[in-house]
């Protein structure tokens, strides 16, 4: 996993990075092993480094106590120039304790900016694995690449996505968009085929999670996985979370798998998996009452804004549901009535944090506005005919037929009247995505149009593949949407019971029923890497062959650029 040779892609212009100095004292950096103020430990689940800026740098570990029963556990931490730790630069203890799940985290400041750095845990005796990290550069930057993820199911398969990401050396950051735990118990959604291989949950984890303990074990088990270990230790992450951090489909005040008259009051819920989030992630802990806002910005030089957003806990409202609008007897639509719901004043973001959003956007002046965020923020579309199918089964083929109805109505041949309406009368198929918040949306462009500029979008959540183009209601390009496959998740082919061929035939008919749609892909779990530069954003989805083995191959990629 290291490599001294390892080149970071990121390309700081030299004058600007050797300008850097470090102004404080290099004090105590001899090596710290065995020494007597350190406790014997175990690092049990490798080493993870997050938050970077251009001055600092967020470590972490976790500290397993061996042979004692101290209440406080103490540690030391190094951080060096070079891998063998022969230039250390920085180096301290820090303690942990059962209050925290022995999780340690460090936050070295006064660091270079735009600087590799290796660094590595110390216990009486043993070290941790050595971990790779990265500070923000200022200035001066020429290109920067993002590795991007979301959605991994631990019992679905190994995370093979990770681990090819944390063998590319050119990668410079990791982006987690969310689902990087799932909350279900053995058996539940993902679980196929988890005793064929060999992924099954323990015996005292292997329920729905719901307690503070529950999480953390959760944490433990997903960490556990080569592949994880190996993309923590080798980039540094900038992390957000999506509902399954908590549980399926969350919003402000509730969520579509908590029930509270069994799984308790669902605050206290929250409140126990965000803490266990805050322990396990290389993320700096929150400050007081604002541990419910992750929502955050990361300047990476002049050259791009990276907004991290929450569209899930800090502001959003309930998801509206088809069925709340569906007569359950007659299965009459209440079409007004849904009409008048999604017209009116929902909220994805919050006002808060939409303001936020805004003011960051009008105020950046680097070249890009990337968003990090969780769901596909695109118009997504389908006849609304489809989305009323019972059968599941039946929907690609509606899908395919759709397709070949729009094609001939371009080709000027000529269709029915019926099949007219059947083609133009369209409904958002996931109405917990932005869909499902039209109006904020649309709020949303007019704004980013107003300024003049563009967005690009990150989306996870949906674990399959998207390019889309974001446009006003009335038509006007305001930004692109990059959407990343899942690292395990199983994705629309197994919802809709596809197999690959299916899967692709409907993948290439989709960007004819959605109009925004640019490309899909229905059926691989991979990751994207999101390469910045000056003059474009090329955006790489890249997708592995299995992910029920260890042994795996990059089975294919595709490319996408934007120019602004
Ligand atoms: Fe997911």
């Amino acid at each position: 996993m290291l490599d001294i040779n390892r080149r970071h892609f990121l390309k700081v212009v030299a004058s600007a990075g050797a300008a850097v100095t470090v102004s404080t004292a290099l004090g105590g950096c001899t090596s710290l092993m065995r020494a007597d103020n350190v406790d014997t430990v175990n690092f049990t689940h490798g080493v993870a480094s997050g938050d970077p800026t251009t001055n600092a740098i967020l470590l972490w570990t976790r500290a397993e106590p061996k042979n004692n029963t101290k209440p406080v556990i103490t540690v030391g931490w190094e951080v060096a120039r070079d891998p063998s730790f022969s230039d250390i630069i920085r180096s301290g203890t820090a303690t942990t304790s059962a209050r925290r799940d022995y999780t340690v985290k460090v936050d070295v400041q006064q660091l270079p900016a735009g600087m590799p750095l290796y660094y590595r845990f110390v216990g009486h005796d043993q070290y941790s694995p050595v971990g790779e990290g990265l500070t923000l550069p200022k200035q001066g930057v020429e290109a920067i690449r993002l590795g991007v993820f979301s959605c991994a199911n631990y019992p679905a398969g190994f995370f093979n996505p990770y681990h090819h990401a944390s063998q590319d050396d050119t990668i410079d950051f990791v982006v987690h968009l969310g689902d990087y735990i799932y909350e279900y118990g053995a058996g539940g959604y993902g679980y196929d085929d988890a005793e064929r291989i060999g992924r099954t949950f323990p015996d005292n984890n292997n329920k729905e999670i719901i307690s503070l303990e529950d999480y953390r074990r959760r944490y433990a088990l997903y960490r556990t996985d080569g592949g994880l270990q190996a993309l923590h230790a080798a980039k540094p992450f900038i992390v957000v979370w999506d509902d399954h951090e908590i549980t399926n489909d969350t919003y402000k005040d509730g969520a579509q798998n908590h029930q509270p008259k069994t799984e308790g009051d669902f605050y206290q819920r929250r409140a126990a998996a965000i803490q266990a989030y805050y322990e396990w992630m290389p993320i700096r802990p929150p400050q007081g009452d604002a541990s419910l806002q992750i929502y955050r910005s990361f300047e990476l030089g002049d050259l791009a804004n990276l907004i991290m957003l929450d569209t899930r806990i800090i502001g959003r409202d309930k998801q509206l549901a088809y069925a709340d609008f569906t007569d359950a007897s007659t299965g009459d639509f209440d079409s007004q009535g849904f009409q008048a719901a999604m017209q009116s004043e929902r909220t994805i973001l919050g006002k808060k944090q939409l303001q936020w959003l805004v003011d960051q956007l009008s105020q950046s002046e680097a070249r890009w506005q990337i968003l990090g965020q969780q769901l596909l923020m695109a118009r997504m579309n389908f006849p609304a005919a489809i989305i009323g199918a019972k059968d599941r089964s039946s929907i690609a083929d509606k899908l395919l037929n759709a397709a070949r109805l729009k094609q001939a109505r371009v080709n000027g041949q000529k269709i029915s009247e019926q099949q007219q309406r059947y083609i133009d009368t369209v409904s958002p198929y996931n109405l917990d995505a932005w869909d499902g918040y039209a109006m904020e949306r649309e709020v949303l462009f007019q704004q980013v149009k107003q300024m003049g500029k563009k967005i690009v979008v990150l989306a996870g959540d949906t674990h399959n593949a998207w390019h889309n183009h974001l446009t006003t209601r009335t038509g006007e390009l305001v930004g692109v949407e990059f959407g990343t496959s899942s690292v395990s998740s199983p994705g629309m082919e197994t919802y809709l019971g596809l197999d690959d061929a299916t899967a692709r035939k409907l993948a290439t008919a989709l960007p004819t029923v959605i109009n925004d749609l640019q490309y899909s892909n229905l059926h691989e779990r991979g990751y994207m890497v999101t390469h910045i530069s000056k003059d474009a954003i090329d955006n790489e989805w890249r997708f592995v062959d299995t992910i029920k083995s260890k042994d795996y191959q990059l089975s294919g990629t595709h490319r996408a650029q934007f120019r602004g």
